[in-house]
């Protein structure tokens, strides 16, 4: 027999458990990673498009941290123009980078359509093209031991849309018959999710653990290498690059000047 409490303490937990998730999803991977560089002493460039969400997530940190350590910078990664606007006033700000974190990504219906300003699919211009450009850019600042991790998605080794495991408003921009068909998965999928915390967690090793300083090109996943299928360093890699770089020089920007 189950005691009686157990039916109102279950159904309790849930809802506290899904509350603190539900508000903790508001915020993103990319504030819970910059809450724990500046945690951990960085100084820490926030590179966001919308200033007064920015300015809001960076007050909230400095609230909770009592830091200061915290910079808004204006970077819209749908814009070439934008990027270069970017590295030119961080250069002209700051004298080096130890660790670049790419996570920004978008996540929109196949049906959508959406274009970059400078007419590239959405996701290949924000979530590759955008940081391809910004990294390119800032290679310059760069110092030895100074680290690049791009937050990635399981989405890399199956060519189609993974729609993932970290509750966030990643998925804001799908239509309502696709959010209707999650809101059938949701409610179970949901206490298995990981919040934005959970999240963060690799990105973060990635970014300052030690033990792997001397490592170079791996993926990485629930803060351990990862054996993706997909291999950093094959043809596909080196012929995403060269388009890459062909796609920028059609518009005007050759990352051999850079
Ligand atoms: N959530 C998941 O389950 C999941 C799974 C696999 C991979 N990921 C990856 O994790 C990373 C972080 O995603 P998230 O889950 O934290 O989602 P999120 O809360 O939607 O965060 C994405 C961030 O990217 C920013 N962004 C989007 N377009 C931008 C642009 N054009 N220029 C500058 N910034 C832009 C967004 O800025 P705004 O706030 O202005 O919109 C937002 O801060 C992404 O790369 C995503 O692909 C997430």
């Amino acid at each position: 027999m189950i005691p009686t409490i157990v039916y109102y303490l279950v159904p309790t937990i849930v809802i506290l458990i899904s509350v603190r998730k539900y508000r903790e999803s508001k915020w993103g991977i990319g504030y819970e990673i910059s809450k724990e560089l500046c945690k951990r002493g960085a100084l820490v460039v926030m590179a966001c498009r919308d200033k007064q969400k920015a300015l809001r997530a960076i007050n909230k940190i400095q609230r909770e941290l009592s830091t200061k350590n915290l910079v808004f910078m204006e970077l819209n990664l749908a814009s070439l123009s934008s990027i270069k606007a970017f590295a030119d006033n961080f250069k002209s700000k700051f004298d080096k980078i130890d660790i670049l974190v790419n996570n920004a990504g978008v996540s929109f219906d196949d049906s959508s359509n959406k274009v970059t300003e400078d007419g590239f699919e959405i996701h290949f211009g924000v979530n590759h093209l955008g940081h391809f450009l910004l990294t390119n850019f800032l290679l310059d600042k760069f110092i030895s031991g100074s680290r690049i991790v791009i937050v990635s998605s399981l989405l890399h080794q199956k060519g189609n849309i993974d729609f993932g495991w970290v509750l966030t408003n990643l998925f804001r921009n799908h239509t309502r018959r696709m959010l209707m068909y999650f809101a059938l998965i949701i409610p179970a999928a949901f206490l298995f999710m990981r919040s934005p915390k959970q999240g963060a967690q690799t990105p973060i090793f990635c970014a300052t653990d030690p033990s792997i300083e001397n490592e170079s090109g791996c993926f990485y996943r629930d803060c351990r290498k990862f054996p993706s299928k997909v291999q950093t360093c094959d043809a596909i890699s080196y012929e995403l690059w060269s388009i890459s770089e062909q796609m920028l020089s059609n518009k005007g920007i050759s990352l051999n000047t850079l």
